[in-house]
């Protein structure tokens, strides 16, 4: 296991995947310090060659090809998993069994009970898993969540999202494994997971009945294209999602909004915009508008870091995990996050195939390649 009680050196790291979203990695870990880059691994090396020359300050950095070999060799304090989602199972419990950390890009797993496995490891191990799960790293959302769960706004009565990312054949056809429901699924599991994840969070409660319609409107793709689903929390709170990768490719929108007794608030991304509008009602009847005062608060307690995480949310991420392996506290978007958010979705697919409310979480396990057929 990797040795990280002695904080004065930094913390190993080897990524394993050099595709897309590593390069936002590579970039997080440049601006940390701390954190010191060992080793990248692909089975294409011209694609960790590419990425390691995007980033400054990597050109030393080693290769491999065999992600088994660059864990036994270096004992990294943290593997990054940036491969196509399913393979996060395999390596992620490979590198747990060697004794790393864990950044494990979204979704955690394929299916429920591979994702309760990685997470009762690292519950045996007490070795930590940051989630990417990007939106709860953002600025705000953090600060909100604290007020809502201490009651600020009052009863939560509902929440909805939507994630309208559109892409095009394009995207589909840059990599085998897009689209397809054993290695990815659709715009659910890959393009709204972590905005579910966020939105459940938010509202302080666990989904325990999921309701869903999921179709294929215009990409060429195995899975969903879009999906709509309806949750009912215990709190008694409903959760409505939309999730697409069908609209326009140039017109990116997430936005999350949370209903309380007394308070409203709506934030997300427009074309890479991001918008905010909080409201409470004041004891006099009267509405505020809460924005000004969230932003001053964030300033004041993560000072500009928690600014620049909007640009790069995986920059919150990795210091979110250094800080976790070092202090022995749970990162934000931790294994529990992740587990919880593969149940919920399985559970989604799991409704739309039976064409019934199912209950959460599942009892039975549930894959994504459980879906196999369903559009045809
Ligand atoms: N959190 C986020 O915001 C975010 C954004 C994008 C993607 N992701 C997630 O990141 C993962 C990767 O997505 P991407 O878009 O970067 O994919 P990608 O296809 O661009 O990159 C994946 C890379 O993994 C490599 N690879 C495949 N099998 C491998 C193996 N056995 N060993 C080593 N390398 C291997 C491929 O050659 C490729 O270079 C997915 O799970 C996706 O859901 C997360």
């Amino acid at each position: 296991m990797a040795d990280n009680t002695n904080q004065s050196s930094p913390l190993t790291v080897v990524l394993i995947g050099c595709g897309r979203v590593a390069e936002k990695h590579l970039k997080a870990i440049s601006k940390l310090k701390g954190l010191e880059l060992k080793a990248v691994v692909d089975v294409n090396p011209e694609s960790a060659k590419r990425l390691l020359g995007s980033v400054k300050g990597f050109a030393n950095v080693k290769i491999y090809n065999d992600y088994k070999l660059a864990i036994e060799e270096i004992k990294p304090s943290i593997v990054s998993v940036t491969v196509p989602s399913g393979l996060h199972f395999q390596i992620a419990k490979y590198a747990m069994e060697n004794g790393s950390n864990l950044l494990l890009e979204k979704p955690m797993t394929m299916s429920v009970s591979e994702a309760r496995e990685i997470f009762e490891l690292s519950q045996k191990t007490g070795l930590k898993i940051a989630m990417g799960h990007i939106y709860r790293y953002l600025p705000i959302v953090g600060l909100v969540r604290e007020d809502i769960a201490e009651g600020k706004y009052g009863k939560v009565t509902h929440g909805t999202i939507y994630v309208r990312w559109g892409h095009g054949e394009d995207y589909y056809s840059s990599a085998a494994w897009r689209g397809t429901w054993k290695s990815d699924g659709g715009a659910l599991m890959n393009q709204t997971i972590h905005a579910i994840d966020l939105l459940v969070w938010l509202m302080g409660s666990e989904p325990e009945q999921a309701s869903a319609m999921i179709a294929q409107r215009v990409r060429n793709i195995e899975a969903e294209d879009l999906g709509m689903a309806v949750l009912r929390l215990e709190n008694g709170a409903l959760a409505q999602i939309e999730g697409t990768t069908a609209t326009i490719p140039s017109k990116h929108t997430a936005e999350f909004s949370v209903f309380c007794e007394n308070g409203q608030l709506s934030m997300g991304l427009d074309s890479g915009k991001p918008h905010l509008n909080i409201f409470t009602v004041k004891p006099n009847g009267k509405t505020k508008k809460l924005n000004g005062y969230y932003i001053r608060k964030q300033l004041k307690e993560g000072g500009l870091f928690s600014y620049k995480c909007a640009l790069n949310p995986h920059l919150g991420i990795y210091k979110d995990l250094q800080d976790s392996i070092i202090s022995g506290k749970d990162p934000i978007a931790d294994a529990y996050a992740g587990f919880s958010s593969v149940d919920t979705l399985l559970g989604i697919y799991k409704s739309a195939k039976e064409g019934k409310p199912v209950s959460l979480p599942l009892e039975d396990d549930f894959n994504s390649v459980d879906m196999t057929g369903f559009f045809n």
